[in-house]
């Protein structure tokens, strides 16, 4: 039996990994350690996409081979399979390394040299009431920003078979809502056709539940399959789009291939429809931003009034197309801009959250976190802080809850039975 502790970072496929990794640790009898320093286990899962993530990964492992040999460390996620010298060089040779690009399987057979473990097919209990659902691996569409492509590799497409029986199991347990994920989603293929046919197949299942899925390509999407999509039952009335740029002459040195006015026919339908939010990536900085294309950037965040935006500041990575380019923009100026659109995107969530004020909203209950107010997240991915006088839901429950304010983090309201 060992202790184990899991450090996480990075994207909603490390989340997932971690958890199924958890979950077999704790079916097979090992024990959750609060600290790495009593821990006889440590897992570090990591992630590539910006230096200062990469970073955090290199100096949680020097900490933690300070207390715990190399030989009980594993190292897995996108920067294991990018540097496995530094890490080594960082921990010692007898460093357990896993390449970010393996199956779940291949991660979960060298934890079991480690420690006993007990595969299970069931999702990972501690995402509760989510079930996080690989549908596709890897990514080929090379933005030129990007590492992706190469800590994980090609695409590969999760037969709809299993894609399908682990939903239904999903549901059979109890969860309520239903995570699809892919790096970059709608390159889904399979027996049964694209992402919208394996949705419409989804949608088709009995139970109570929602489901969503991140993150489609704006290249690889068509407005009709986006109508086709909100039409369907259990989805979500949420559509996250990664624009990354305003400027077409940017979105083409990224190598996205859709222009500002491709992207505005795909939101177009989400935007004019009531009740749904859109929500996208944003990176400030990318190699030759100028004055103009950081204002089509403001303008166009402005223009579709995105719900959220996830703003990323541009951040090198050796061996990526714009690494190479050589007109920089200094990082005072990147600073300057990110604090400047992160003023703007602040407004946008606050407006959007201030709107929902005296409406009713679906709402599935996370958890309940003080002695009379549940959280939970609403049908268009709000975050909701709620009174329920006389009646406590569970986390898993849906509920309907009146709004009476909202703010920048989210809304305020009253369950409502
Ligand atoms: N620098 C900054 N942001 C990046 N992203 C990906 N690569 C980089 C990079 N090199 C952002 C993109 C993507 C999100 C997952 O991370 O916005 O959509
Ligand atoms: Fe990276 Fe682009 Fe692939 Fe997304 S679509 S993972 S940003 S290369």
């Amino acid at each position: 039996m060992a202790s184990f502790f899991i450090k996480t970072f990075g994207c909603q496929f490390n989340e997932l990994y971690s958890a199924a990794v958890a979950d077999a640790l704790l079916r097979g009898g090992n024990q959750r350690s609060d600290d790495v320093e009593h821990a006889s286990l440590v897992i570090v899962n990591t992630c590539a996409v910006r230096r200062k993530s990469e970073e955090k990964a290199f100096s949680f492992l020097g900490e933690a081979a300070k207390v715990i040999d190399a030989g009980h460390i594993v190292f897995m996620g996108c920067v294991a399979s990018l540097d496995h010298e530094r890490a080594r060089r960082i921990a010692g040779h007898g460093l357990r390394i896993v390449e970010g690009t393996k199956s779940l399987d291949e991660v979960l057979a060298v934890i079991g040299t480690l420690a006993p473990i007990v595969l299970g097919d069931d999702p990972p209990r501690s995402l509760f009431p989510t079930a996080d659902i690989e549908i596709i691996r890897g990514c080929e569409s090379y933005c030129t920003y990007c590492i992706v492509p190469t800590s994980r590799g090609r695409e590969v497409s999760i037969d709809a078979a299993d894609v399908l029986s682990g939903a239904t199991k999903a549901i059979d347990h109890g969860f309520s809502e239903l995570l699809f994920l892919g790096q970059n989603i709608n390159r889904y293929q399979s027996k049964v056709g694209g992402l919208v046919d394996l949705m419409t197949l989804v949608d088709g299942m009995k139970g109570s539940f929602w489901f969503w899925f991140l993150s489609p390509h704006p290249a690889n999407f068509r407005p009709d399959e986006v109508r086709r999509l909100m039409e369907l039952q259990h989805i979500e009335h949420r559509l996250h789009l990664p624009l990354q740029s305003g400027s077409n002459r940017l979105l083409e040195r990224m190598n996205r291939r859709y222009t500002v006015s491709q992207y505005e026919q795909l939101a177009e339908p989400v935007r004019t429809a009531d009740g749904w939010a859109l929500t996208t990536d944003i990176i400030v900085g990318f190699p030759g931003e100028t004055d103009d294309d950081f204002a089509r950037t403001v303008e166009a965040v402005r223009q579709f009034r995105f719900d959220a935006v996830f703003l990323a500041k541009y951040s090198d990575r050796p061996g990526t197309p714009a690494s190479r380019m050589q007109d920089k923009v200094p990082a005072g100026v990147i600073d300057q801009r990110h604090a400047l659109l992160l003023g703007v995107v602040q407004e946008l969530s606050e407006e959007s959250n201030q709107r929902m004020a005296g409406r009713t909203v679906e709402v599935l209950v996370l958890s309940w976190r003080e002695p009379d107010r549940g959280f939970g997240r609403s049908i268009d991915g709000k975050n909701v802080w709620f009174a329920s006088p006389g009646r406590q839901p569970s986390a898993g429950e849906f509920v309907h809850v009146v709004v009476d304010h909202g703010s920048r983090e989210g809304v305020y309201g009253t369950a409502v039975w």
